[in-house]
């Protein structure tokens, strides 16, 4: 009975992704949700027993998971409220809680800067989706430690704790990603400290980050005495010059975020200036999923990284809201192409297979060899969201 089903649904899926590249968008989004709840509900389901544990990928046949202290961890849950948010589904909103719970210690993590990405994927959109009251307590005090690693001579977020042989003070692009956590905690709390704080790390970074050409470094590690950046390089990109594809995301969507929250022109002009860098790279493919670094050697053999392309999907998609004009037409066709290309055969994978995460072929750290040419949650949350974002906007 189980396998007629699959073959139903695999038949389906073919017949699905076949109208999805002909049809509207419209379309598209109603057979991608249909599929990614399935998914979704099929993955919570079976991990459902195992206490405390967390999707991280499915590499070489093999599920593998991830306690929540990994930095994906709220990713999972937050597709999670997503997929409830356009299904109104009561299963995928027990699982919504149930996964949302399993990341909540993270509240008190002052060891590295991932809790903003863990804490406001998962407890963020429960909030937002259901108002769930306690879940503000886990978000106030997850900012409040997150905050313990504002130096505020440096004026930045400490990202990283290891290679203290190598870094006195690491702070990665991504980074950025966190802030997002912070102007809730302000709005909240009514404390400013946590919005100056944003502000002060946002325009350090633009300083130290970006080269000429609004592409960004992945590490820059600041002297701890005089502030000032002492190394500037790469540690998941080609190499320390490189553009990291992700890097370019995390910078992107990040800016978008510090417009919206401040209202500061110079923070638009920064994200306009990073979104004509990806577009407009010479590397960057038709169906503008970006290879895992612009500057990668064996272009275009090079692995794709559907992570990337979704992020940035999902930050152009935002970006277009603020009356660019025309630039705001070409991010909307742009984000368009890139869900196009991920809803298609090449990057959605058939019901039931892919360890059921809806996309295939992300690159995690590739000169760390791990996880390479795999799904992952974090390139599932960031399609579904951009997703959301183009239907609340278009449709
Ligand atoms: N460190 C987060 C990432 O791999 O993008």
């Amino acid at each position: 009975m189980k396998k007629l089903l699959l073959i139903v649904l695999i038949f389906t899926f073919s017949a699905c992704s076949k109208e999805v590249e002909k049809n509207s968008m419209s379309d598209l989004i109603e057979t991608v949700m249909d599929i990614s709840a399935r998914q979704y509900f099929e993955m919570a389901n079976k991990l459902e027993s195992e206490e405390g544990r967390l999707p991280r990928t499915y590499e070489n046949g093999e599920f593998k998971t991830s306690d929540s202290r990994w930095w994906t961890s709220g990713f999972f849950p937050g597709t999670l409220w997503y997929l409830y948010e356009y299904t109104n589904n009561d299963d995928l909103l027990r699982y919504a809680k149930l996964y949302t719970q399993r990341v909540e210690r993270e509240k008190y993590t002052t060891d590295n800067h991932d809790v903003g990405f863990m804490l406001y994927c998962s407890f963020g959109n429960g909030l937002r989706i259901i108002g769930e009251e306690s879940y503000k307590e886990v978000l106030l005090t997850g900012a409040k430690s997150l905050s313990t690693r504002y130096n505020e001579k440096i004026q930045l977020i400490r990202s990283w704790d290891f290679n203290k042989h190598l870094w006195q003070y690491p702070v990665i692009i991504d980074n950025m990603m966190n802030l997002e956590l912070m102007f809730w905690a302000s709005k909240e709390s009514g404390d400013p400290f946590f919005t100056e704080l944003s502000v002060a790390h946002a325009d350090k970074t633009i300083n130290h980050h970006y080269r000429d050409d609004y592409s960004c470094y992945h590490v820059v590690s600041y002297d701890t005495i005089s502030g000032e950046p002492h190394i500037k390089q790469t540690f998941q990109g080609y190499n320390d010059e490189s553009a990291w594809a992700r890097g370019q995301a995390w910078g992107l969507y990040g800016y978008v975020v510090m417009y919206r929250e401040t209202k500061q022109q110079k923070y638009l002009d920064h994200a306009i200036n990073i979104a004509d860098f990806i577009i407009n790279h010479p590397s960057m493919p038709e169906d503008m999923i970006p290879y895992w670094d612009f500057n990668a050697p064996n272009i275009p053999d090079a692995k794709r990284d559907a992570s990337a392309g979704a992020i940035i999907a999902s930050a152009l998609i935002e970006l277009s809201d603020y009356n660019l004009g025309e630039k705001s037409k070409n991010y909307i066709k742009v984000a368009e192409n890139q869900l196009k290309a991920l809803a298609s055969e090449a990057y959605l994978a058939r019901p039931g297979e892919n360890g059921n995460f809806i996309l295939r072929h992300s690159v995690g750290h590739l000169p760390g060899n791990s996880e390479v040419d795999v799904p992952l949650t974090y390139a599932d949350y960031y399609f579904i969201e951009a997703l959301l974002r183009w239907k609340q906007r278009f449709l």
